[in-house]
C-alpha cells in the first residue's frame, strides 16, 4: 500500500459556481488504477465526485479522463505509474520532489457535464455519425452472411480495435483550434468502413471526407492521437490511410491538402530542407518543380498569404525577404542520407498497423497463413 494525492478538477453545475480544484487522499497498491483511486476518494470522502466507468478493464471505453495533462483511461493508467509522471513533470518545472499530486482533469475538448464526467454526444458521437459508420454494400445481401477473405480484412484490424473511449479526441490540437473538425475517433471508424471490401461506396466517402474543409486535411500530424489511444488503433494512421486512398483515387480537395503532401515530399527530396515559399507555389500549381507557373488559384493564395510571411519576419521564423522567393531557399549539402530514405521507400512498401509490422507481402501472408494476429499492444496480442 502507498499513499497518493489526487487532485481533481471538480465542477458541480447545481452549486451555480465554477469549476475548482480538491485534493483527496487515497491508500492503494501502486499496481492498481487512477480509476480505483477516484472510487476510493468517492466512497470515503464524497460521493457526490462525479465519475464514469463501468468495466475497469479498458474495455468499454467510459473512464476516459486527463492524467498529470494526458488524455487515455482511468482504469488503465496504474497509481504508481501516474505519480512517477507527476514527479517527474514537478522536477521538469523545478519544483521537484516526490509525492506530488496526481492531476486529474475531464477530457478535452468536450464540454463538461459534472466534474470528470463529459458530454460525449456533442463532440465525439455527433462526429461518428458523421462518418456513416455502418457498411454501405450495394445490390442484394447476400442469403446468409457476406464471406470476405481473412487478408482483405487486415487492414482495418487495427480502426476495428476502437473502444470509443474519446481520450484521442481529448487530446487532438487541431480540434482544439477547429472545433469543426471531423477529429481523429470518427476518422478512424470512417478508415473501417474505407477500407471494408463489402462496403460499395468507397469513392463517396472518400470524396466526401475529403472536399469537407473540416475533413481528412484538418490533421496536422501531431501524434497526441497516437499517444493517447489506449488501444493502439493511432487514428492519425488512419487518416493518412484515408488521405493516401483519396490520392489514389484522384480525388481533389478545396484545401489542395493532397497537391500539398505531394509538394511538400518532392522538395524535401530536391533540397532536404524545407522552402516555405516554394511549397505554398508548388501546393496550388503542382508540378511546376521550382518554376513560378502559377494558377489563378495560386496566385490568389499566394497574394492571401502574404500577411502571414510578413508575421513570418517579424517573429524571425523567415529572417530575409528573399526567403520569400520560392526556390530561393538553400539546399542541404550534403542529400545522400535523404536520398537514401526516399530510394528505400520506393522499393518497400511499409506497413505499421496493429496488427502487420514490416514489409507488405511479408508477415500479413505468413501471418495469415498461421493465424497469428502480431499486435504491439500487450492488451491484444495473441495468436488466434
Ligand atoms: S495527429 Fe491529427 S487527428 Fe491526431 S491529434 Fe494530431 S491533429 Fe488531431
Ligand atoms: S481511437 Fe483510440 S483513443 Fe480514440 S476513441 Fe478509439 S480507442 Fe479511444
Ligand atoms: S471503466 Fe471501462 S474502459 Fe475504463
Amino acid at each position: 500500500m502507498a499513499e497518493y494525492t489526487i487532485k481533481v478538477r471538480r465542477f458541480q453545475p447545481e452549486s451555480g459556481e465554477g469549476p475548482y480544484w480538491e485534493e483527496f487522499g487515497v491508500d492503494l497498491d501502486p499496481s492498481l488504477s487512477v480509476l480505483d483511486g477516484l472510487l476510493q476518494a468517492k466512497d470515503r470522502d464524497d460521493g457526490s465526485l462525479a465519475v464514469r466507468c463501468s468495466c475497469r478493464a479498458a474495455i468499454c471505453g467510459s473512464c476516459g479522463m486527463k492524467i498529470n495533462g494526458q488524455s487515455g483511461l482511468g482504469c488503465k493508467t496504474q497509481i504508481g505509474e501516474a505519480q512517477e509522471l507527476a514527479d517527474k513533470q514537478a522536477s521538469a518545472t523545478g519544483r521537484g520532489g516526490e509525492g506530488n499530486s496526481i492531476v486529474i482533469e475531464p477530457m478535452g475538448n468536450m464540454p463538461v457535464i459534472k466534474d470528470l464526467v463529459t458530454d460525449m454526444e456533442s463532440t465525439h458521437w455527433t462526429k461518428i455519425r458523421r462518418v456513416t459508420p455502418w457498411l454501405l454494400p450495394h445490390g442484394e445481401p447476400p442469403e446468409r452472411e457476406y464471406i470476405v477473405e481473412p487478408e482483405s480484412m487486415i487492414d482495418i484490424t487495427q480502426s476495428m480495435a476502437c473502444i470509443q473511449c474519446g481520450a484521442c479526441v481529448s487530446s487532438c490540437l487541431s480540434m482544439e483550434a477547429d472545433p469543426g473538425f471531423i477529429g481523429p475517433a470518427a476518422l478512424a471508424k470512417a478508415y473501417r468502413f474505407v477500407g471494408d471490401p463489402r462496403d460499395a461506396e468507397t469513392h463517396e466517402r472518400l470524396h466526401d471526407l475529403a472536399d469537407d474543409p473540416h475533413g481528412i486535411y484538418d490533421c496536422t500530424h501531431c501524434f497526441s492521437c497516437v499517444d493517447a489511444c489506449p488501444k493502439g488503433v493511432a487514428p492519425m494512421d488512419q487518416i493518412m490511410r484515408l488521405r493516401r486512398k483519396a490520392g489514389e483515387e484522384g480525388i481533389e480537395d478545396p484545401n489542395s491538402g493532397h497537391d500539398h503532401e505531394i509538394a511538400f515530399v518532392k522538395i524535401i527530396e530536391k533540397k532536404g530542407t524545407l522552402d516555405e515559399s516554394l511549397l505554398l507555389q508548388e501546393s496550388f500549381a503542382p508540378g511546376v518543380k521550382g518554376k513560378l507557373k502559377p494558377s489563378k488559384r495560386a496566385i490568389r493564395e499566394m497574394l492571401g498569404s502574404i500577411p502571414t510571411a510578413i508575421r513570418g519576419i517579424k517573429t524571425g521564423k523567415m529572417r530575409s525577404l528573399s526567403k520569400l522567393i520560392p526556390g530561393v531557399h538553400h539546399k542541404l549539402p550534403d542529400q545522400d542520407d535523404v536520398k537514401a530514405i526516399y530510394a528505400h521507400a520506393e522499393e518497400h512498401s511499409e506497413e505499421f498497423n496493429l496488427y502487420i509490422k514490416g514489409e507488405e507481402g511479408e508477415l500479413v501472408d505468413d501471418n495469415v497463413e498461421k493465424g497469428i494476429e502480431r499486435s504491439t499492444d500487450p492488451d491484444t496480442a495473441e495468436a488466434k
